[in-house]
């Protein structure tokens, strides 16, 4: 018995000494001091034991429970402590370190500028409609006067998607429709993307923005066309700037005109943006073409009306000393990031 004891006692040293976790110290516990284990058995067998030895025998038993108590309990404090301290150098926070940025999502400088021109708008007493990118030949040209073989579709080189379908090559194509779905007075603006097939350059792109403006009513006139135009002009720039309207063909509008402001940044003296003339070329406008409100099934005896669209990339770039028309789309974070 005497032996058992012991023997026991040596096979839980090395047991012990081959943990190295407090879960396997607390099996280790379990396994030896359970119920069903080795010291409650030799408990067991004490009773087999001679009267005259038990006291001693039990004194031996018990002193090798409080050994293997101590030596499990010890151990487990100290796994708990190393488990503790892991965990927590797992943790670490090294507060010195710099932070991590952000990047926050922005209104594109596009938008921007196109947002101000229709809040401009919009308090001039105009309401916003939307036309599709992806038109007909119909309401793009041949609603508009441009007729099959008419010359001037060659002023706007297009994208046909088949050969009734095309990429809107500019926002004139809601004028037909709009004249189709209501009645006079109209006084819409129409923002949005247009596009055109042409090589891409510093000053031009195969798509850009234009805000559309049309206003039909009885009586009125060129002197209303311009007006209105100073009006918006003045009030999106902040400032009365001079103007400049040269006379222009467009077949959807007659008399037609195009406008240019002087130029912002050299204030007509010359510069690279204005290309040294000291104008700058922003939009295309005219009185709406008889014809045209004929086919928007409206009296051209009865109204007239005044149209105009505005090239938003151009006053992008005016109002924000961009160059290149190119940059807007690269998405090059490092220049987005000026406009915020
Ligand atoms: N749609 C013309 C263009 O893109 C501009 C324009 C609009 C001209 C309205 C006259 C009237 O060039």
């Amino acid at each position: 018995m005497e032996q058992k004891v012991e023997e026991l006692r040596l096979k839980f040293e090395k047991e012990i000494a081959a943990t190295s976790t407090a879960a396997g110290v607390n099996d280790l516990k379990i396994s030896y001091l359970g119920k069903k284990g080795p010291v409650q058995q030799l408990m067991r067998y004490l009773k087999d034991v001679p009267p005259e030895k038990r006291p001693e025998m039990g004194q031996s038993i018990n002193n090798l429970k409080v050994h293997l108590t101590e030596k499990c309990e010890n151990a487990l404090n100290r796994f708990i402590e190393e488990e503790e301290g892991a965990r927590l150098a797992e943790e670490f926070v090294d507060v010195t370190l710099p932070g991590r940025r952000h990047y926050m999502g922005r209104e594109h400088i596009i938008t921007k500028e196109m947002n101000k021109v229709i809040d401009v708008l919009i308090s001039m007493g105009f309401t916003v409609q939307y036309g599709p990118d992806i038109e007909t030949d119909y309401y793009n040209f041949e609603a508009l006067n441009f007729h099959e073989d008419h010359p001037a579709r060659d002023m706007q080189d297009t994208f046909y998607i088949a050969p009734d379908m095309l990429l809107r090559t500019h926002t004139s194509n809601v004028q037909v429709r709009v004249m189709e779905s209501s009645a006079p007075p109209i006084r819409i603006i129409s923002p949005g993307k247009c596009y055109r097939n042409e090589s891409i350059t510093a000053r031009s792109h195969v798509f850009f923005h234009q805000v559309e403006a049309l206003y039909i009513d009885e009586g009125v006139t060129f002197a209303d066309l311009l007006y209105s135009l100073n009006e918006f002009l003045e009030k999106f720039f902040g400032r009365k700037l001079e103007t400049r309207f040269r006379p222009s063909y467009f077949p959807f509008v007659e008399p037609g005109v195009e406008v240019d402001v002087l130029c912002l940044l050299c204030e007509g003296r010359g510069c690279p943006v204005c290309k040294k003339t000291g104008w700058l070329e922003i939009l295309g406008a005219g009185m709406v073409h008889p014809e045209v409100l004929k086919n928007g099934g409206i009296d051209s005896e009865k109204y007239t009306g005044y149209a105009w669209g505005l090239g938003c990339d151009r006053l992008a770039m005016i109002m924000n000393g961009v160059d290149d028309i190119r940059a807007f789309t690269e998405n090059d974070i490092r220049f987005l990031e000026q406009f915020a």
